[in-house]
């Protein structure tokens, strides 16, 4: 399944919204960088559609949290949540906010290949994210949470809403570590790996590994 697939997957499981949706969706594929920004300046995902892959990738692991531990939430919010928490990085129509290196220097020998456009007003990334969608969706509060707290406590001004999060704030901010961190760092191999190895291990020493 390719990554448009796998948006378009996510498109459709919005209903209740599909309006205001299709309307900000449009805005952004038309009038913005979103089908192929990428995620950060260097590290994480800095490459073409590594935001698309970032937040399609966030938006499925939520799901998959959802259907375990709060079954309850609207699928809707999640994909809602998960898709555009991060929109901010895409600056606002007109003025991408990742824009390609032109230092070649720079880019050859220390691999940042893109730099950040200093026309983009300056704010939190998660504060542009709810600027952005809220002109298009009317969210709810907890969704608002959600996306303007998703660093939860790596950041110092959240802790404002500590102990206080919303379920959907919880399970958005382990999304989106998780999917960054285990996903796209290929930590999720090295755990299978791990887990072959040890059943090795116990298979040797004849225990049991399923119940341990
Ligand atoms: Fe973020
Ligand atoms: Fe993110």
């Amino acid at each position: 399944m390719t990554i448009l697939d796998r948006y378009n997957a996510l498109k459709l499981k919005i209903t209740e919204r599909k309006k205001p949706f299709d309307r900000f969706i449009t805005l952004l594929e038309d009038e913005t960088t979103w089908l192929t920004s990428p995620a950060s300046t260097r590290f994480h995902l800095a490459e073409e559609k590594g935001l698309l892959k970032h937040s399609v990738g966030v938006a499925e692991s939520l799901l998959k949290f959802r259907e375990f531990l709060a079954p309850s939430i609207n699928e809707e919010s999640c994909v809602i949540v998960g898709l555009f928490h991060d929109i901010g990085k895409l600056g606002v129509p007109g003025k991408p906010y990742y824009l390609p290196n032109d230092d070649a220097w720079v880019v050859k020998n220390r691999g940042i290949n893109y730099k950040t456009n200093p026309e983009v007003i300056a704010m939190g990334l998660a504060v542009r994210s709810l600027y952005l969608i809220s002109q298009y969706i009317s969210l709810s509060e907890a969704e608002a949470q959600a996306i303007a707290y998703h660093d939860g406590q790596y950041i110092d001004d959240n802790k404002i809403i500590a102990h206080k999060e919303e379920p959907l704030t919880l399970l958005l901010h382990w999304a989106d570590y998780w999917t960054a961190h285990i996903y796209e760092e290929g930590r999720y191999e090295q755990l299978n790996k791990l887990n072959l190895r040890r059943e090795e291990v116990y298979k040797l020493i004849g225990g049991n590994y399923e119940s341990c």
